[in-house]
């Protein structure tokens, strides 16, 4: 396939507005440049031209045109990449007739199952999901069916678009014998893409196993690339600025249904990269609200790490024992659950607390087990910021020297990048940027006065310290003064935070973000910690009324929190 189509297709793609989506672009000489995807960088080494319509990395030497960058990047065919592009800018593609015909067959099969599940055969489907919450206007708008018991319903009521079509859609199976319904007795759940198209189907049993079964890979569908709910979650993700990320498909309809309505479902497995990069596109922050037993599974920490590589800020939310978020919403409604989301601790928080939980972190042994599972995550972190965090809170649960604990925590790595990355000059850690910020006198007063030299790791203590010293003299100390007196191991790593190339499209609105992240968030979290113990003392202790003051007080600061939160999904956007 080329000729006109294609070239037209690729006139009409913005490919800084295409690659932006996925990666962070800074202006560059006369194009842009960001951290290549392709390739663990740790500089920006993807140079993209909207002029010329290309993008290179010079890491790792891959690059094209918008076309094969989409290829790459989802993981699609030439054909699939360009039929992407196409509908997005508006370009009638011909041959594509195949593509269509099998979404239209699609839609007539979820008319079918909704059919059936108002008819005499559906009785059984109806009272199940009637007697679950699930009514008549909630089976309309979630597109729910039935598949009857028999072995050829489906098979006759669609043959005449031939067996082949319905199994190319995964819809029947070629048996022995000849074609059968894969679907029987089982509550249809249709899957949409983002654009609200059914692409395929999800059919719960109504009693007996398995309890699900999905269709497989279609030309239409490919597991582990959607999020159920995600085409009624759009809008409201961006009002939010958040998505909620939950498990089962009743979770997700069980959440909407009550006005719950960012939620999206990982349909049971592990969270894919496809998944966390589709999420990426319309939010940066996912709340993870997956029931107790599964939230800290290694699977589930490996999703959240997946996430967080694709851009997303993670929490993790504490539903109760036993309670999964549609049987939690029913029980006591949206406004608790609303607070639950609220009060969701980040993630490395979270999975500090569940080694807290699991582990006893005074042994010898349980700092050993604490720190290996510890290792595990980190090598999967590739953000600078969240390692240090991580390491931080780590040394202070432990009770080690935090230089103890990188090294612990590092030497696991067999090759490249490990110290590295904290070196490279492109490659800014959250501290850097505050200590850079601080250097050039952009920290306002009032941060100022907050801040405190143990903020910062050792290295950088003593640079912190003489600053605002000379600060709290009334010196307004410059970069000069202040590193010609430093000993001469502080001076230089001064001279590198006040010289380091720090790009900025905004810097007040850089500024406020590191603030936030580097002092404020880390406060409110420590404070909400510390609320936390007070109030289960008092309770303890019998003292209702104090319980009952420290709880409200807990609330503010975790709406606080919300709203640093927010404010800070709401400058992004
Ligand atoms: P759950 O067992 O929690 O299912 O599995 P659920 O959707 O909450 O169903 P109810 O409430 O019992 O009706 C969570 C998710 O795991 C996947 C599905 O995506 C399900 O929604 N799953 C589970 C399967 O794909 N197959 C299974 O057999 C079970
Ligand atoms: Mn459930």
């Amino acid at each position: 396939m080329a000729g006109p189509e294609v070239e037209e297709v690729k006139s009409r793609v913005d490919v800084a507005e295409l690659i932006g989506r996925y990666v962070t672009l800074t202006p560059s000489g006369k194009g842009l440049k960001g951290r290549c995807p392709f390739h663990a960088d740790s500089s920006p080494s993807m140079t993209v031209s909207p002029e010329k319509g290309l993008w290179h990395c010079f890491g790792c030497g891959a690059g094209g045109d918008a076309i094969g960058f989409m290829m790459r990047v989802e993981k699609l065919e030439f054909a699939e990449a360009l039929a992407r592009l196409a509908d997005e800018v508006g370009v009638e593609l011909s041959g594509r007739g195949e593509q269509t015909k099998l979404v239209e067959v699609c839609s007539e099969a979820e008319r079918f199952f909704s059919r059936t599940l108002r008819s005499t055969a559906g009785k059984n489907a109806r009272e199940y999901l009637i007697q679950r919450g699930f009514g008549e206007n909630t089976w309309k708008r979630w597109g729910i069916g039935f598949a009857p018991p028999a072995w050829d319903s489906l098979l006759k009521a669609l043959g005449e678009h031939g067996a082949e079509t319905l199994e190319k859609l995964g819809l029947v199976i070629k048996g022995k014998h000849g074609y059968y319904d894969r679907f029987r007795d089982r509550v249809m759940f249709p899957l949409r893409d983002p654009r609200g198209r059914e692409v395929a189907f999800a059919g719960r049993a109504l009693s007996g196993n398995p309890k699900y079964v999905n269709v497989p890979n279609t030309p239409l569908f490919t597991k582990g690339t959607l999020l159920f709910g995600l085409d009624a979650a759009v809008a409201p993700m961006r009002s939010q600025g958040r998505a909620v990320l939950v498990e089962g498909y009743t979770d997700v309809i069980g959440l909407h249904e009550e006005g719950i309505a960012e939620a999206v479902g990982s349909m049971g497995t592990a969270l894919t990269e496809a998944q966390a990069r589709l999420l990426a596109r319309y939010t940066n922050q996912a709340v993870i609200a997956y029931d107790r037993d599964s939230a800290g599974s290694a699977a589930a920490l490996r999703g959240m790490v997946v996430l967080r590589s694709a851009g997303l800020q993670v929490r993790v939310a504490q539903l109760p024992m036993g309670e999964d978020p549609d049987s939690l919403v029913r029980a006591h409604g949206a406004d608790e659950v609303r607070r639950i989301l609220d009060e969701a601790q980040p993630f490395h928080m979270f999975f500090l607390h569940t080694l807290a939980e699991r582990l006893d972190v005074d042994s010898l042994e349980g700092k050993e087990t604490a720190l290996e599972e510890a290792r595990v995550l980190w090598q999967d972190i590739r953000s600078v910021p969240l390692k240090h965090e991580l390491g931080r809170g780590l040394a202070r649960l432990l009770q080690l020297p935090e230089e103890e604990v990188y090294g612990a925590l590092r030497s696991g790595r067999t090759k490249v990048q490990p110290v590295e990355e904290d070196t490279e000059p492109s490659e800014l850690s959250l501290e850097e940027l505050i200590l850079h910020f601080l250097l050039c006198g952009k920290l306002p007063e009032a941060v100022l006065s907050e801040l405190e030299v143990r903020d910062f790791r050792p290295e950088y203590r003593p640079i912190v310290e003489r600053w605002l010293e000379l600060w709290r003299a009334g010196a307004a100390p410059s970069d000069a003064d202040l590193i010609g007196e430093l000993p001469p191991q502080a001076a230089s790593r001064a001279a590198r935070a006040a010289l380091l190339d720090v790009r900025l499209r905004d810097e007040q609105r850089a500024v406020n973000d590191a603030v936030n992240r580097f002092v404020v968030l880390p406060r409110l979290e420590l404070k909400i910690q510390e609320l936390g113990t007070a109030i289960a003392e008092a309770e303890a202790a019998g003292q209702r009324d104090k319980a009952e003051k420290l709880t409200s007080e807990r609330a503010e600061l975790c709406r606080k929190r919300a709203l640093v939160y927010r404010g800070r999904c709401a400058q992004r956007s």
